[in-house]
């Protein structure tokens, strides 16, 4: 049995299964959480995770719940306070990256792309207010392209800087319960999403001339990808009681991107 800052807490991590959600259930776990993972369809990641959490000694389970709808939101929520008789800690970690160029975006673009980034993020942290006690936890996800001009980014982009406003907002009514709400920006990570999507981020008409090495070292001060557990440390920073005071910020974890 694991102790740590999450000793007797219970945390629910959408996005669990892969990436950033991955590391940051399993950092989460290893301070001694119990741990619900919600993942859209990648059953076996996610089980394959609950094996390895369970193996080190912690409680965990996974379910399907896609966080577009948010009643299976509730339902993800539901099931891991039933599981785990509470519910301390929501790290909100699902999302899904867009390019498009202005003249491409459809109607049914903006709305896959918020439906998932900004609605599901924010009922996901409607439900689990219903159930956290004083003091709990919310940490959402945003992204370092929430403030920088990207060709083709507009709608992710978008997406992620209205979580950031969300945060703002939902800590002054959540203060009073005590509950912090807070985002993370990532900047890079290496991850699929990063693997998919890290060429579009250069200028369309530098397309292929820079290596990933040479764009990175000329837009970061570290040069270099996050590991999802170097950006899981910040997102178990917030969900920590040491986060006491901070809320309705978002945490820009980006190596020093420029
Ligand atoms: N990687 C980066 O460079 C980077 C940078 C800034 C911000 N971010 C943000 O960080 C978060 C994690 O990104 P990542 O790189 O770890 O992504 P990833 O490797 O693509 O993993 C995405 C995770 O989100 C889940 N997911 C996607 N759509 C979902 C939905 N509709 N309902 C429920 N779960 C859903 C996936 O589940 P399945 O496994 O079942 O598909 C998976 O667990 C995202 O919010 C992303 O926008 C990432």
């Amino acid at each position: 049995m694991t102790t740590g800052r999450f000793t007797d807490k219970v945390a629910l991590v959408t996005g669990g299964s892969r990436g950033i959600g991955a590391a940051v259930a399993a950092r989460l776990a290893a301070e001694g959480a119990a741990v619900a993972i919600g993942y859209r369809g990648n059953q076996a990641a996610a089980d394959d995770l609950v094996a390895r959490l369970r193996a080190d000694g912690a409680r965990a389970f996974a379910a399907q719940a896609d966080v577009a709808d948010p009643e299976q939101t509730k339902a993800l929520v539901e099931a891991a306070v039933a599981e785990f008789g509470r519910l301390d800690v929501l790290a909100s970690c699902a999302g899904i990256e867009h390019f498009g160029a202005l003249e491409n975006l459809t109607p049914a673009d903006f709305d896959r792309v918020f439906a998932v980034n900004t609605r599901g993020q924010l009922f996901a942290v409607q439900h689990a207010a219903a159930h956290l006690p004083d003091g709990g936890r919310i940490v959402l996800t945003s992204s370092v392209s929430a403030s920088r001009a990207v060709f083709g980014h507009t709608l992710y982009a978008s997406s992620k800087a209205a979580v950031e406003s969300m945060v703002l907002n939902l800590s002054a009514e959540l203060g009073k319960r005590g509950i912090t709400v807070n985002a993370i920006a990532p900047g890079g990570t290496a991850t699929d999403m990063a693997a998919e999507n890290a060429a579009h981020y250069q200028h369309p008409d530098l397309a292929g001339r820079l290596s990933m090495d040479e764009w990175l070292t000329s837009h970061g001060a570290l040069g270099r990808l996050a590991t999802p557990a170097e950006v899981a440390a910040g997102y178990a920073f917030l969900a920590s009681g040491d986060a006491a005071y901070m809320t309705g910020r978002t945490l820009q974890l980006d190596g020093g991107f420029f």
